[in-house]
């Protein structure tokens, strides 16, 4: 198995345990149902919208939470109790947020493309299914079945507005 707090570094800023062991096993099962090798999440593309970026699921999923981090950081400095933020909560909804694209993305001819899962399942849906699954906090499930379009159904937390957000600041400038 992969070392996951190796590639992911930023689980180790979630304070508790049960939460942190929860998000490493749901990143492992979702490498195993995809059919991944640990040394592919360096290689995986963190979309398939820009071709041939070069930006990793891995980079982009460090990137959103830390950008995810900041805002958060700022907003609790700017509002203090009248924003109800929970740290723990937000970290792991950003590090679990593309999750499912394990599960959507699969490999073919050596390239990553959809796969045929992926092209009946956004990531937003296996992503929170997989949560689920994990028993992540509802709150955190919201963070990841509503970081997209799939949300404007439901009520966003004030975390999964800060995900929606850091999401896209780290999505749009690399788009043509
Ligand atoms: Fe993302």
């Amino acid at each position: 198995m992969c070392d996951i707090v190796k590639i992911l570094p930023e689980i180790d800023l979630i304070k508790d345990g049960e939460l942190r062991k929860k998000v490493i096993e749901t990143w492992e099962e979702a490498i195993e149902l995809g059919g991944w090798s640990c040394e592919d999440l360096d290689k995986i593309p963190f979309t398939l919208l820009i071709p041939e970026t070069d930006i990793s699921i891995v980079d982009h999923t460090r990137a959103v939470t830390r950008t995810a981090l900041a805002m958060a950081r700022e907003l609790k400095n700017s509002y203090g109790d009248s924003i109800d933020i929970n740290f723990d909560h937000l970290i792991a909804g950003a590090l679990l947020h593309d999750v499912g694209k394990l599960l959507e993305y699969g490999r073919s001819d050596g390239k990553v493309g959809k796969s045929y899962a992926g092209k009946l399942i956004r990531h937003p849906v296996s992503g929170a299914a997989l949560a689920f699954k994990h028993r992540l906090p509802v709150e955190v499930q919201n963070m990841i079945a509503a970081h997209s379009k799939e949300g404007d159904f439901v009520k966003r937390r004030p975390e999964t507005i800060i995900i929606y957000h850091a999401d896209f600041t780290n999505f749009e400038p690399f788009r043509d």
